[in-house]
């Protein structure tokens, strides 16, 4: 036994709370809304909505995004070994609800570019307040997702332009309504 074990009272064997419950705690918590992308080998582009998505670490800079195992853009993720995450622009909700779908043809009428850095999904650049291009760090198994790792090599975001926050089933601007237009440090 070591010391932690000595301290930490026993978690019993019990059964965990119920599913409808713990979407309901999690809903509760804003977060933001983004479309993760990847372009697979034959050049097709895949992309979902994503809110499980939060910074990791400054140096080196990290950030993480959770995917569902029966995602189809995960797969071209971890075949491409690269992603991009995009923080869709307040009011893009049309957009968000898009790539929330099972579609094949997300990217119709839908202006992107491709990274500088040569690798990395599509930045959907008419239609955010930031993104940032990563390389596949590390895929780490959480349950029915997999904890995406990814180490940014290119990005910007644009001032005065809002992110969209989801909570609570509702998409709204994440912004303070006194926000200052510069940048933090
Ligand atoms: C607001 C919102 C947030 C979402 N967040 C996530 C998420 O963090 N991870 C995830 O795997 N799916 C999330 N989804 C569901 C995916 O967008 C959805 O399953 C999508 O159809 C997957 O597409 P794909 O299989 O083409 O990758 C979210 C949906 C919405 C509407």
């Amino acid at each position: 036994m070591n010391i932690h074990q000595a301290i930490a009272p026993p978690i019993k064997p019990q059964t965990e709370i119920a599913v409808a419950s713990f979407k309901a705690i999690m809903a509760k918590a804003p977060g933001p809304v983004t479309v993760v992308t990847a372009q697979g080998p034959d050049g097709t582009c895949y992309g979902l909505t994503a809110s499980a998505v939060c910074s990791v670490s400054l140096d080196p800079p990290l950030l993480l995004a959770c995917l569902d195992r029966r995602s189809n853009t995960l797969a071209a993720i971890r075949t491409m070994r690269s992603f991009t995450v995009n923080y869709l622009a307040a009011g893009a909700k049309s957009l968000a609800l898009k790539f929330a779908s099972k579609d094949h043809d997300k990217f119709n009428d839908c202006d992107w570019l491709k990274p500088d850095c040569g690798f990395g999904g599509p930045i959907l650049a008419g239609d955010i307040a930031a993104y940032a291009a990563c390389a596949l760090e590390q895929d780490v198994e959480a349950g029915d997702h997999i904890i995406l790792v990814g180490r940014v090599f290119e990005g910007s975001s644009t001032r005065g332009r809002a992110a969209m926050a989801y909570a609570d089933k509702t998409f709204f601007a994440g912004q303070a309504p006194d926000a200052p237009e510069t940048e933090s440090p």
